[in-house]
């Protein structure tokens, strides 16, 4: 398949479905505390999204998960199963990844939280690996390369200690969830395919304090760290603007 380019009007039904899967982030921000579970968040979000927003959580049934969300703590890089024995404990930091279909249109974003007073190693990782998503981001532009995103974020994670996870990248996403291109979040720049007005995709980079590799665990969803060192996840759905580009993700409490 080739890469699609959505239109005006596409690209406003996006705008719904992103603006949606944020305020399931902001939503949840409160219920974030040591003592629930990540299967009580999990639940809080499903009705949420079924009940308040009238929407469809794409991660349910999605290749047989079976979660609205997926919750993944300290060195879990992502696909955490929310789990009613997996408690919080003050200090974890955790990713809460959803996806929201409204009209037939996907909004995809993951952002972490800090559980109670974090460690300064873990609140350095979590910063950093924002930053991370925020300097691909800035690099977005018609003509602009693939290649460029991928070393925005390579370099700014090396240049402070950390590596990227190579096996799981960002993705072309619009009335399917996951298509054409995968956005890889390590590269050179001035390589790969050149971005162009209408694309929708996501920058989702998996930024490990040890190194890069990682295993997935018995469950055949859960994926850790190799070394069991801690590992943070920010993503944003964004459309390229014939300007630059907009983060269709954004919540309330960023810039951008
Ligand atoms: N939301 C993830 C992504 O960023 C995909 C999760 S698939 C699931 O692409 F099945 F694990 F939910
Ligand atoms: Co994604
Ligand atoms: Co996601």
């Amino acid at each position: 398949m080739k890469i699609s380019i959505k239109t005006e009007k596409e690209i406003e039904k996006m705008r719904v479905a992103g603006k949606l899967a944020a305020e399931v982030l902001e939503m949840i921000e409160p219920f974030v505390v040591p003592g629930v579970s990540t299967e009580e968040l999990d639940t809080i979000c499903y009705e949420h999204i079924v009940n308040v927003q009238k929407a469809i959580p794409a991660n349910v049934g999605y290749r047989g998960f079976e979660k609205t969300i997926c919750s993944s703590i300290n060195q879990v890089i992502c696909h955490g199963i929310p789990d009613k024995n997996r408690i919080l404990k003050n200090g974890d930091i955790l990713n809460i990844d959803v996806t929201v279909i409204k009209d037939g249109w996907h909004g995809d974003t993951s952002k972490m939280y800090l559980v109670g007073k974090c460690q300064p190693h873990n609140e350095r990782l979590v910063k950093i690996t924002q930053e991370c998503l925020y300097k691909a981001i800035e690099v977005v532009k018609p003509g602009a390369y693939l290649g460029d995103i991928g070393h925005a974020i390579q370099q700014h994670a090396e240049s402070n200690y950390y590596s990227v996870v190579e096996e799981y990248c960002g993705h072309g996403i619009g009335n399917v969830y996951h298509e054409e291109p995968q956005i890889l979040h390590y590269g050179r720049p001035g390589r790969g395919i050149q971005i162009q007005e209408g694309m929708c995709f996501t920058i989702e980079p998996m930024i490990n304090q040890g190194s890069k590799y990682c295993k997935t665990l018995q469950d055949g969803w859960t994926v850790e760290t190799k070394d069991g060192r801690n590992s943070a996840q920010w993503e944003h759905t964004l459309a390229v603007t014939s300007s630059g580009v907009e983060v269709l993700t954004k919540r309330q409490e960023e810039s951008l």
